[in-house]
């Protein structure tokens, strides 16, 4: 018999099994409470849920610990390539020599993207931001590479190949768009890195020098950013898949969780505020302080699930001092983090909080020392998570209990009421209210005048 918990309520008693992980954590199961009990949870952004079992990625936030499929992120970071991270998340372990070909020869025979899909780029207008172009670009590979509900291994495979090479693909023709080059096909010769650097920096005029060193920052990002168990994206992966929704669709809804700034995100705004406090002449303090009193936010700080340091964060900031400080030479911004991340390790306020630097923190700095430009921030995170995306749905496809996602909730609003006729209705005030970004500005004013143009009492337009 496994160890219970015992659950009063109502005067009457229940016991609620346990379900035990692998690293000895514990969930209460509470699979059948709603049947014996008539409660259900609340929990509110899911921070006490376990949503699933998985056998892909284990993190000890606690401890600062970060595995996929049993391998600790540091060892993988430092000794194994993408692509071969990719195959272990995927399939569960690293490849042989003809695996990993294999899969390698799938992803670039897989890179190009329907000729015709290459029309679609033209349509954007010039300041689109580039999530924007992928969310919408994925998910049109469901139309142009139609699959069956129920996929064979062989289709399977096909899809999986399909998405982690061609992202990066329309990642590169969306910067082409952006820039107003013409797009640069893939190249079977060069690998996945390698490939991508040159579909986007590469020109009829110029040819992109590959850099080893560069090539290695932004590998190392992608195995960082391959996965993390059930963070807001994958989540979603695993919602939107568990309708049996398309799963082009279903990772395109992963990129659109991943663009918030609480998300993915995050890594572009750290730079903005890198920036931001360069050009005031801060010294870091002064934010550190607007931080503490809510007026601003220390971006790449915090997480939900590390009380410690992210293991991440720890790699890419060793990655930064390697990349960024050549001998003779300093690096404001990273200097600049240095500092604030000091200063906030001194303080109590970050320190009661458990606010640490998170994954976030320092990849910008490696982006920005490969001249991955900053709107593309986000873009090159959604490639490093595709493989853990496809991962956690094709677990989730060949698991037994896969059943529709379908949360409850407590209804809050008001109990029954009587039907008010229209013209029975009290009179109320019709503001507009639109909130309005930094990046959106530019954009928006003719939105505004058009919000402006509505006539609140011509009732005509709710025909
Ligand atoms: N700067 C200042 N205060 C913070 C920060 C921060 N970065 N993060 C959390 N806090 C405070 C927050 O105001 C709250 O304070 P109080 O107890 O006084 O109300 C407390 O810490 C708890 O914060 P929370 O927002 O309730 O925590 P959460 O678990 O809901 O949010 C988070 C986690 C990552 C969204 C948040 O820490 C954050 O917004 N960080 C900055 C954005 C960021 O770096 N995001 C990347 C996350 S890692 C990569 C990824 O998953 O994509």
């Amino acid at each position: 018999m496994g160890e219970k918990a015992k659950l009063s309520f109502s005067d009457k008693e229940y016991e609620l099994d346990l379900t035990v992980g692998t690293e000895n954590e514990k969930a209460l199961n509470i699979h059948e409470l709603r049947n014996h009990t008539g409660l259900v949870t609340l929990d509110e952004s899911f921070a006490n849920t376990a949503a699933c079992r998985s056998a892909i990625t284990y993190l000890d936030g606690e401890r600062g610990i970060l595995r996929y499929r049993g391998y600790p992120i540091e060892e993988l970071a430092t000794r194994s390539r993408f692509v071969e991270v990719a195959y272990l998340l995927m399939y569960g372990d690293l490849p042989t020599p003809k695996q990993l070909n294999s899969f390698s020869g799938h992803l670039n025979l897989s890179s190009l993207i329907h000729e015709d899909m290459r029309h679609f780029f033209l349509a954007f207008p010039n300041y689109a931001h580039p999530m924007g172009l992928l969310t919408t670009m994925v998910a049109s590979l469901a139309t142009f590479y139609p699959v069956q509900e129920d996929l064979s291994e062989e289709e399977e495979k096909q899809v999986i190949s399909n998405l982690v090479s061609q992202v990066r693909t329309i990642a590169a023709f969306s910067y082409k768009k952006f820039v107003g080059e013409p797009v640069v096909y893939p190249s079977h010769k060069l690998r996945f890195v390698e490939n991508f650097l040159n579909m986007m920096f590469s020109s009829p005029v110029k040819n992109y020098q590959q850099d080893p060193d560069i090539v290695k920052a932004i590998d190392t990002f992608l195995i960082l950013h391959a996965d993390h168990e059930q963070n807001c994206s994958t989540s979603t992966v695993r919602l939107v898949g568990s309708s049996l929704s398309n799963v082009y669709a279903v990772i395109s809804a992963g990129i659109a969780a991943l663009w918030g700034r609480r998300h993915g995100g995050a890594n572009q705004e750290v730079i903005s505020m890198l920036t931001r406090i360069l050009d005031s002449g801060d010294d870091g303090g002064r934010f550190i302080e607007d931080a503490k009193n809510k007026r601003a936010r220390l971006m790449g700080f915090g997480h939900r699930i590390y009380k410690t340091f992210d293991p991440r964060a720890k790699i890419l900031k060793e990655l930064c001092h390697k990349l960024l400080i050549k001998p003779g030479m300093t690096n404001p911004m990273f200097d600049i983090a240095l500092r604030l991340e000091d200063k906030a390790l001194h303080d109590d306020y970050f320190l009661s909080r458990n606010l640490y630097p998170n994954v976030d923190f320092y990849s910008g700095l490696i982006l920005k020392a490969a001249n991955i430009p900053y709107d593309m921030f986000t873009v090159l995170f959604a490639i490093g998570r595709t493989p853990g995306w496809l991962a956690h749905w094709r677990e989730m496809r060949h698991s037994e209990n896969y059943r529709i996602a379908r949360p409850r909730q407590i209804y809050v609003g008001p109990a029954l009421r009587d039907y008010i006729p229209m013209d029975k209705r009290p009179a109320m005030s019709g503001t507009t209210i639109v909130r309005r970004s930094p990046v959106s500005e530019r954009i928006s004013n003719s939105m505004l005048e058009k919000t402006s143009d509505i006539d609140d009492n011509d009732t005509t337009r709710f025909a």
